[in-house]
């Protein structure tokens, strides 16, 4: 037997028992002739005594820091009790020990607060992995996926595994490509999610499907992104939006329970993807707080069916405000206190490349009920009063103003509202708000390419009411300056995504299954006749064999599972993860073959 208990187990009961462990030598301390020493394994580390009597073994047999150590001894109770670790009560004396391996120095220190900086750690992500908040992190994600995977098995879910040799899946990304030996110049695309499979288990009857699966896109990497990623994907048939909304609402509420012992009894919130970029200005808002965004103006295009205040601010003889597209404001409650230089730093911070806008404006309105405001030169009082009116600013307010090119002022405003949401501690670690966001566009517009691209996949079903306007519509595209009169862009699609304080954790959509829309869809997206038989002639036959409605769902787990933990970057949620640049540096991948592999698979690298 190697050991008789790991190294987190023992307390105060067990005192008096003989016991054997075996783990890794944390650290040593040495108090004359009596040596100490931090054993630790995945349970946790305890406290060894080497006594007097063991010090001349101890001088034959030098231990040192990671060493793989067994130890036999008694468990004794200690003087000196460490209420930081739950085995601080008790240490073994030790009897007799073995070294079981060796260690060489490590780079960093294997403990909490590490001295290894981020790539070291990645090039000996082995030891990293032996620290506790790293450990900790896998072990929620493990938690996540085994409450997933309970939840889904109760509700009837079958696991079903999807190749990954495949061809191409549209998610919007680039594909990996692995070339095939066996069919020279041919590739295979690993899949950016297993999107057509899960529908065609639909077609074969598996109506409850779901996957813990790895996904594979080739696209610019964030603290949110890797190349592969893994996703809860689940499809169900016979449903409506409805019944997924309120079935994958029940898994993330399970997911909250299990793992972080919160009640999520609200009923998840909704909003239209209007709404979302109206008040948010983006389309993951996060509603932890709310300081909403007032447009004050914006272009005749943009955003239906909603009034903008345009006249409020025009013709005051202040040209930025004259000349810009969209003046956008928001109020920051008791901001009217912001300094000279709080203003200035928030104006430099508006000025950064990513956030690209000329300047800030402001208008403070006082506890004494005045305005004062860095445009007071162009805009009355009155007029100010009105704005503050508009913004709902009350009195020890400031209202913050960016002025600008639409699409860049209002991404810029969502980027100054979480800032301010930070600043003023408003999006907390510890507070979870889940929210539903719907009626998202069917289409984009690409303006490179002059023609519509899905905004969600290809096999998005548009709201049933607006099928005959994409089936009775001519999809070309002849006035691109007036695309938005279009009858496509009108279209919205039955696809919804689930954001988490701020963070897209999901996405799906109840999909089309009838082979003349999914044509349809084909040719708006601007492929020939020919080039969608040849991509997607699988999936087109199998609509003609009784496929029924169906629709799903996949959640990004390591997403997920860094917002469950509190961290913005996924890469600390996976074991292996790759760099900012796609490369695993322990592995020194992605690396060249040799030769004989190129020339098997037919393949010459043409470096320019
Ligand atoms: P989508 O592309 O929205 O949908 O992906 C679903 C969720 O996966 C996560 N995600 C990522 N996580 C880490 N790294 C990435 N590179 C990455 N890309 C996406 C996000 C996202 O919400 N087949 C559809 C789902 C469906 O329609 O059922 C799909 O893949 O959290």
């Amino acid at each position: 037997m190697f050991r008789s208990h790991t190294c987190g187990e023992l307390r105060m009961s067990h005192v008096g028992s003989v016991v054997t462990l075996a783990g890794w030598i944390q650290t040593i301390r040495k108090f004359g002739a009596i040596t100490f020493v931090d054993l630790r394994d995945r349970y946790g580390i305890t406290q060894l005594v080497f006594n007097e009597s063991l010090s001349g073994q101890l001088d034959n047999n030098p231990l040192g820091r990671e060493f793989v150590l067994q130890v036999n001894g008694k468990v004794i109770e200690r003087s000196n009790k460490n209420a930081s670790i739950p085995t601080g009560d008790i240490e073994i004396e030790i009897q007799s020990f073995s070294i079981l391996n060796k260690s060489v120095t490590p780079p960093f220190t294997i403990q909490d607060d590490t001295d290894g900086g981020d790539d070291l750690r990645m090039k000996f992500r082995y030891l990293d992995l032996r620290r506790n908040p790293v450990k900790k992190n896998l072990e929620l994600r493990y938690a996540v996926n085994r409450s997933a995977r309970n939840y889904l098995h109760e509700h009837q879910f079958m696991d079903i595994e999807t190749p990954f040799l495949i061809k191409s899946t549209p998610e919007g990304a680039r594909d990996f490509v692995v070339p095939s030996r066996m069919n020279a110049g041919q590739f295979y695309a690993l899949p950016q999610s297993p999107q057509t499979f899960k529908q065609l288990l639909m077609v074969s009857g598996y109506d409850r499907y779901y996957q813990v699966v790895k996904c594979f896109r080739d696209e610019d990497l964030r603290a949110d992104r890797q190349p592969e990623f893994t996703q809860i994907d689940c499809e169900m048939s016979f449903v409506e939006q409805e019944d997924i909304l309120d079935m994958f609402e029940g898994l993330i509420k399970r997911i909250f329970k299990d793992v972080k012992g919160v009640e999520y009894t609200d009923q998840v919130e909704r909003m239209t993807w209007e709404d979302a970029m109206w008040q948010y200005g983006n389309d993951k808002p996060d509603i932890r707080f709310g300081m909403q965004i007032h447009t004050l103006k914006k272009p005749a295009s943009v955003y239906y069916n909603k009034t903008d205040q345009s006249a409020l601010i025009n013709d005051a003889g202040f040209a930025v405000f004259d000349g810009a597209e969209s003046v956008l404001a928001i109020t920051v409650p008791s901001g009217a206190a912001y300094t000279r230089k709080q203003l200035d730093e928030l104006t430099e911070w508006v000025k950064r490349p990513q956030i690209g806008m000329k300047g800030l404006a402001y208008i403070r309105h006082n506890e004494d009920g005045t305005v004062k405001s860095s445009i007071d030169k162009f805009y009355s009082e009155e007029r100010l009063k009105k704005i503050a009116e508009t913004t709902k600013a009350n009195k020890g307010d400031i209202i913050l103003i960016l002025a600008g090119a639409e699409e860049r002022t209002r991404k810029a405003m969502s980027e100054l509202r979480l800032e301010l949401g930070e600043q003023l501690g408003l999006r907390k670690k510890d507070e979870f708000k889940l929210l539903w966001v719907l009626d998202f566009p069917l289409f984009e517009y690409s303006e490179d390419d002059n023609r519509w691209v899905a905004r969600h996949h290809p096999f998005t079903s548009p709201k049933p009411s607006q099928i005959s306007t994409m089936i009775e519509n001519d999809p070309a595209i002849k006035d691109a300056a007036n695309y938005l009169s279009h009858p496509y862009a009108q279209i919205k699609a039955n696809a919804y995504d689930m954001v988490l304080n701020g963070n897209e954790i999901g996405g799906g959509s109840i999909r089309i299954y009838q082979r003349e829309l999914q044509e349809k869809m084909f040719e708006a997206l601007g492929m020939s006749k020919e080039e969608a038989l040849h991509k997607f002639g699988f999936l087109l036959g199998a609509f003609e064999y009784g496929a029924p409605p169906h629709g799903g769902i996949a959640f990004g787990f390591d997403r997920l599972c860094a917002i469950l933990g509190g961290s913005e970057s996924i890469r600390d949620f996976i074991a292996f993860p790759k760099n900012n640049s796609g490369r695993d540096v322990m592995l020194d991948a992605p690396s060249s073959i040799d030769d004989v592999q190129l020339n098997e698979l037919n393949l010459k690298i043409n470096l320019s």
